[in-house]
């Protein structure tokens, strides 16, 4: 394992689930780490409890925030976490506003993101861009639909950096989990008692099994690229099938 001493990681998403525990992973490994969501309060406990962070709130929707919040800084690792899902409605019955607030976090932060550190990597010919996308973006699932489509989208994102801007140095890794429990699903429905249902009788991924895949990737030697890193709960066989203890 190479050490992340010395190096600056920026998280987005990191005042909750995969975020936070890949925050606290990175920076245990020495890593000094930007911390980045819209929950100030959150990301500013999460800052006390490390031994090196620094919280930037930001918007992943605002490209100009996003932007700011990081101009100027030597980024080695950058992890794009921020995302959610709004609703469970199949397509006919879906609401446009959930569909454009899933898809300007999922697809258009994750670019926002990718804008702000790509360039600097670039230039300086180093750095680990690590996206989170999800099984939802290989399979989709009965009403999944525009989640669905922001994962895929987020995939493409990640075959195009490979082809846009692949061998300047910079590695490029998506990490694409299954069912995880964290604060995703009651974003998703609003309802802890449905958010509770989901996760019955089933060992789900935990944010800290997700926040080992990233970093394991960022932490191998710099001619190996780990490109994709799909996750799934030992019970659940696709998106569809979770065999359940009775
Ligand atoms: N949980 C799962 O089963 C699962 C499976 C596969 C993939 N994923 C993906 O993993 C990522 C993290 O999800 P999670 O499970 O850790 O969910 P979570 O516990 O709900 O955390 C989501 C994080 O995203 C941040 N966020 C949401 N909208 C944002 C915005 N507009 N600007 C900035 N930050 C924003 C939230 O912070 P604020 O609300 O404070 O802004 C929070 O820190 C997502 O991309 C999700 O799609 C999750």
């Amino acid at each position: 394992m190479e050490s992340l001493k010395g190096k600056t990681a920026w998280v987005t998403g990191a005042s909750a689930g995969i975020g936070a525990a890949t925050a606290r992973a990175l920076c245990s490994e020495g890593a000094h780490v930007l911390l980045s969501a819209r929950r100030t309060d959150r990301l500013a406990a999460l800052a006390e409890e490390l031994d090196s962070a620094e919280v930037l709130p930001l918007d992943v929707c605002d490209a100009a925030q996003v932007k700011a919040a990081v101009a100027g800084r030597q980024l080695d690792v950058v992890v794009a976490c921020a995302g959610l899902a709004r609703g469970l409605d199949l397509i006919q019955d879906g609401n446009p506003e959930d569909w454009a607030v899933t898809l300007d976090t999922n697809l258009k932060g994750v670019l926002h993101v990718v804008h702000a550190a790509l360039p600097g990597m670039l230039q300086q010919g180093h750095g680990d861009l690590v996206l989170l996308g999800s099984v939802a973006g290989r399979q989709v699932y009965p009403a999944g639909n525009v989640y669905n489509a922001s994962k895929y989208g987020v995939r493409a994102v990640y075959e195009s950096l490979r082809m846009d801007a692949g061998g300047k140095g910079v590695r490029f890794t998506t990490v694409d989990p299954g069912m995880v429990q964290s604060e995703f699903t009651l974003a998703r429905l609003g309802d802890p008692e449905a958010a509770a249902k989901v996760y019955e009788n089933m060992q789900p991924l935990t944010p800290q099994d997700v926040a080992e895949a990233v970093l394991f990737a960022v932490t191998r030697p710099a001619h190996v690229n780990i490109g994709e890193i799909v996750l799934w709960p030992t019970c659940q066989s696709s998106t569809r099938d979770v065999s359940r203890d009775s």
